[in-house]
């Protein structure tokens, strides 16, 4: 399989078409950018370390059955995946009040959820990625009732895995966001699952280990993020 034309540029991605029309290939950027992109920065290595963590933890969810977009990690920066049709919702679990769901309904941050809180958003720059509900994802027809309970469905469970696994390595999963896109009829999940992506906190210190330490300005972050890479898999980079 051999890289061809770019695709598309994301903010901390860009997607290759390759030789299969099946599959892309994706390289990981150590852009960074927050708050609707209206903070831009750079943070070291982080396409490497995100590459290596999201690829780590695709491989413990497909390994307990929820289908993903990764084939394999190609090297340092880059991953090739299924080439999926991006469902334009984003999911947010959450497990501890923070950020955006401690402003929009006054829980302080670190307030325990007593039951999981299930979000949409509908992945629209130009809105400004505004909450939504299922009764807005059908009248902008962005997914079926069958795929919204499968979505669910599996964010669920990749926060039941997460959390589980997360625990022995001393982070509390605060909250995170997934994407799913549709490939072969399928609904799997897509995109990354990083400190880009999710709120870690040390179960201990409750330091935060995560892409916060950018938006706040909390410094640390590239070795935030490279604690997380050597909490799951013992790597040092
Ligand atoms: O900002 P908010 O509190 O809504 O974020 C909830 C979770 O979703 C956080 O873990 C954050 O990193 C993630 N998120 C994301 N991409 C977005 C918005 C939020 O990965 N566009």
């Amino acid at each position: 399989i051999q890289k061809q034309e770019l695709l598309y540029e994301g903010k901390a991605k860009k997607v290759y078409k390759t030789t299969d029309p099946d599959l892309y290939w994706v390289e990981y950027k150590d852009d960074a950018t927050a708050f609707d992109g209206k903070k831009k920065g750079t943070i070291m290595n982080k396409g490497i370390l995100n590459n290596k963590i999201s690829t780590h933890f695709f491989n413990l969810l497909e390994s307990k059955g929820i289908p993903t977009h990764l084939v394999k990690q190609v090297n340092d920066r880059e991953q090739i995946v299924k080439a999926a049709k991006i469902i334009m919702v984003e999911v947010v679990v959450r497990n501890i009040a923070a950020g955006s769901l401690s402003k929009r309904i006054g829980l302080p941050e670190g307030t325990m959820l007593p039951r999981t809180v299930l979000e949409f958003y509908y992945k629209d720059d130009a809105l400004g990625d505004p909450l939504i509900n299922e009764y807005h994802i059908y009248a902008l027809n962005l997914a079926t009732p069958e795929q919204v309970q499968t979505i669910s469905s599996i964010a669920l469970q990749v926060n039941d895995i997460l959390r589980e696994y997360l625990k022995d390595k001393k982070i509390d999963l605060i909250d995170f966001k997934l994407e799913f896109g549709i490939h072969k009829g399928e609904v799997i999940l897509a995109d990354e699952i990083s400190p880009d992506t999710c709120r870690f906190w040390d179960v201990e210190t409750k330091e935060k280990l995560d892409k916060d330490r950018f938006r706040r300005d909390l410094g640390n972050v590239e070795e935030a993020y490279r604690e997380v890479l050597r909490r799951l898999t013992g790597e040092s980079i």
